[in-house]
């Protein structure tokens, strides 16, 4: 493929809790270090389901994004940017919606689902059938290989394959494709050349994974390609036409494990959230007031952890010595659930300290967040204006 590049968004639901701090965020800030990342607000994609509800989306882009940056997302690696900033996404969504099989979009599994979820919504819309073509578009726009997601968004990045797949397909196949391929390999350089049609040869007729991997590397290295040439040569190593759209992988990420307070998975609509910024009082409070093992009446009944959703927490906050302490403790009654409770508040407490820190400096100063999205949206524009030019011309609407 082209560069390594990942992308995420999230629709902006405002402020932030753990759940999603140890299901997506503390994934993000660890692949900002490994990837160039980009990670956006999905507010278009927050209208196919709020489109009668505008008014919040902007107050919950900016809390969101004080989350993020709060969280540790760090916008010297990464950028962050506001999807409707880069209305070069609507651009290619409209293109590709040309292309689109009506069939494909009503069989992505979450169309049903999510209109049986919300019945006291119309999703009976042509946006709201589109939500995949758009997130494709979000994708294919950077040519990001590589998309963080949940389980439950895998049929959409599978979807844009499919898609980016179609596109080049269509559009992907010049006339002339095959002299055109074997002039661009000449621009290689003699040796660079060489090698290129020797891995190709090796994919092509062994179908050597390694092959292909290494000719990627040669293509991406090779400085002085133009971006005709390198889309050629991208598509005419694997046997088709010109690579346009690169198709991309889900990242799967691990389902979080973080429970809310009644044990339940972590929601706001389930109202047992600790957000990301809460203060430390109430955290406290929250924490002491969690129902334990409904078997443990008084301090002296000796208790079960795998019953009670204090020991969900210990899993993830507490280290071997401590949950053998809360197990040994509550299983003899040695504990109360008030001393158990005590390392877990601590825990979150100190992983919140540096949130707070980060938190403080852009509630106090909010153009400083104004300033990292206008900078990231520019940056992003950029890459995906480059995208734009190439899919005009492949589709013939270069007016030059
Ligand atoms: N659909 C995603 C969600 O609901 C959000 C999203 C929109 C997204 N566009 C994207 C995620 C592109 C990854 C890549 O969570
Ligand atoms: Fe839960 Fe700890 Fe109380 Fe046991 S001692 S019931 S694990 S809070």
């Amino acid at each position: 493929m082209y560069a390594e590049k990942v992308l995420s968004g999230m629709r902006p639901t405002g402020r932030l809790h753990l759940g999603h701090y140890h299901g997506v965020l503390a994934n993000w800030v660890k692949l900002q270090h490994e990837y160039p990342c980009l990670f956006f607000v999905a507010d278009w994609h927050a209208l196919t389901t709020a489109y009668d509800e505008p008014g919040t989306i902007a107050q919950n882009t900016w809390d969101m994004v004080i989350d993020w940056l709060a969280a540790g997302v760090d916008p010297s690696q990464a950028t962050l940017f506001i999807q409707s900033r880069v209305p070069e996404h609507a651009e290619l969504h409209l293109l590709m919606s040309m292309m689109t099989p009506l069939g494909w979009l009503e069989r992505v599994p979450t169309y049903k689902d999510q209109q049986e979820k919300l019945t006291h919504k119309d999703l009976a819309t042509y946006g709201f059938l589109g939500y995949p073509l758009l997130q494709a578009a979000d994708i294919l726009i950077y040519r990001a290989n590589r998309v963080p997601v949940g389980e439950d968004q895998v049929p959409h990045i599978e979807f844009t394959r499919e898609i980016a797949r179609r596109f080049n397909h269509l559009y992907g196949r010049e006339p002339g494709f095959e002299d055109k391929a074997r002039e661009s390999v000449k621009k290689l350089g003699s040796k660079r050349a060489k090698l290129y049609e020797e891995l190709r040869t090796r994919y092509q007729e062994k179908g050597e994974e390694e092959a292909l991997e290494q000719a990627h590397v040669l293509l991406n290295d090779a400085q002085n390609l133009s971006h005709g040439d390198r889309e050629r040569l991208f598509g005419y190593l694997e046997g088709g036409g010109k690579m346009i759209l690169v198709e991309p992988d889900a990242m799967l990420t691990e389902a979080s494990r973080m429970p809310g307070l009644d044990g339940q998975k972590m929601s706001k609509s389930y109202g047992n959230t600790i957000a990301l910024r809460e203060d430390a009082e109430s955290i406290r409070k929250k924490i002491r007031t969690m129902q334990t093992d409904p078997q443990r009446v008084r301090r002296t009944d000796p208790g079960d952890p795998e019953k009670c959703p204090v020991w969900q927490f210990h899993l993830i906050y507490s280290g071997e010595e401590v949950k053998g302490w809360a197990q040994q403790g509550c299983r003899s009654a040695g504990i109360g659930c008030l001393e158990c409770k005590q390392p877990v508040i601590d825990a979150v407490l100190a992983e919140q300290e540096p949130m707070r820190e980060r938190a403080r400096m852009y509630e106090e100063d909010p153009q400083l967040v104004r300033n990292i999205i206008a900078d990231g949206c520019e940056k992003a524009r950029k890459l995906a204006q480059e995208t734009m030019r190439d899919v005009r011309e492949a589709i013939g609407l270069d007016y030059t």
